[in-house]
């Protein structure tokens, strides 16, 4: 099964094509960067854009002002590895990570000597949820849970604090796909990925957002070679956001209410199509509360492997985005895993759809058609 290949010919159907910012909306921020003549190093884009995010996610969840802080690193994979630190995470500590998700997440345990725990999701949500989380908090000394917005997916802001507060265990939401979409809770750290192919797309970059500035303080720290003023103290990395990617940072704030629009316009298209399959297959319903990356949907039937090859004979750019679960990824086959029941299930029931903000109706149309023809 190929997921996804580096080398994709450009004439290939595609499933995500990015919604950037074009040379016109950057030149602005770019004078900025020649004008400073300042590229790295929490320079003047880069902290006001960590500023106006932080604003637009208060605005946005009806938080009181300077309830949050963030700070921009170099990528989401980069944000987790920091976040596990920042909680504490040390040597053989374990970490429980959903099986399935992308292998960042694991991969982000493995710089601090940790060990990633593969836990099973639950079949409804395809999440790990704080009752997975609890059950095997309950079987091992736990030293944090990585949970994960799949699919861009929000997860229960308040049970993930009540879950951390309960048992102790410290907590980072991996809302890589789930900007806006994702609550930012009170105790648990939240990463997100600005990766091209999410809908907050930057090129490559990622966030750390909590409540606690020292937290954010920290992590700054952290990002550049674990230094205060210029003395290394504790272990770092170089995970820095530039100013060049600030720059497409602060277009892409510019360009976020018609982004979101134009990615909900082609999932309400998808809805309409999809009401004359109800019996076979359904958009999961999760996608109704998140501004969607992808497309996912769930088959009655459970064969999504052969479904997904008829729809690629057909040339329809389908995707297993996070599956097969990690267990089955050659790298991870030493990790424990807790339960693969409900990670199984999902395997043989989902499959994504192309999904961009650039498919017209007519596209639409055409792939669900040929879904229609392949179930
Ligand atoms: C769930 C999840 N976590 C982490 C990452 C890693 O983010 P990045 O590509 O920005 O390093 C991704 C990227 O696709 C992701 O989907």
């Amino acid at each position: 099964m190929v997921f996804f290949s580096m080398n994709v010919p450009s004439s290939a159907p595609r499933s995500n094509i990015p919604d950037m910012p074009s040379v016109d909306d950057l030149l602005p921020y770019l004078r900025q960067i020649d004008e400073n003549r300042w590229y790295s190093n929490f320079g003047p884009l880069a902290q006001t854009f960590e500023t106006r995010f932080a604003q637009r996610m208060e605005k946005a969840h009806k938080l009181p002002d300077k309830t949050l802080s963030c700070v921009g690193l170099a990528s989401g994979y980069q944000a987790l590895t920091i976040g596990l630190r920042l909680l504490g995470v040390v040597p053989n500590d374990k970490v429980l990570i959903p099986s399935v998700t992308f292998p960042a997440c694991p991969l982000a345990a493995a710089p601090l000597g940790a060990e990633a725990i593969l836990s099973d999701v639950d079949p409804q949500t395809w999440t790990l949820t704080p009752e997975i989380a609890r059950q095997a908090a309950s079987k091992m000394k736990l030293a944090a849970v990585m949970s994960v917005c799949v699919y861009g997916f929000p997860l229960p802001a308040e049970e993930w604090d009540a879950f951390s507060r309960e048992t102790g265990v410290k907590v980072i939401i991996d809302a890589a796909a789930a900007v806006e979409a994702q609550k930012y809770p009170e105790t648990c750290l939240v990463a997100h990925s600005l990766h091209a192919l999410k809908p907050f797309g930057i090129g490559e970059g990622g966030l750390l957002v909590a409540r606690d500035p020292d937290l954010i303080q920290q992590a700054r720290e952290r990002i550049n070679f674990g230094m205060k003023d210029h003395i290394t103290y504790q272990t770092g990395e170089n995970a820095k956001m530039s100013e060049y990617h600030a720059a497409v940072g602060l277009a892409q704030l510019t360009r976020w209410e018609d982004i979101k629009k134009r990615r909900q316009k082609i999932y309400e298209t998808y809805k309409l199509f999809f009401e004359s399959l109800q019996d076979l297959t359904s958009i999961h319903p999760l996608l109704e509360k998140t501004i969607a990356s992808s497309l996912m949907i769930s088959l009655k039937e459970g064969n999504a492997l052969e479904v997904f090859n008829r729809l690629q004979q057909q040339n329809v750019a389908v995707h297993h985005t996070y599956l097969p679960p990690l267990y089955e990824h050659p790298a991870f086959a030493g990790l424990e895993v807790t339960g693969k029941e409900g990670a199984n299930e999902i395997k043989h029931k989902a499959l994504g759809l192309p999904f961009h903000a650039f498919l017209s109706d007519e596209e639409i149309g055409k792939i669900v058609q040929k879904l229609r023809e392949s179930l």
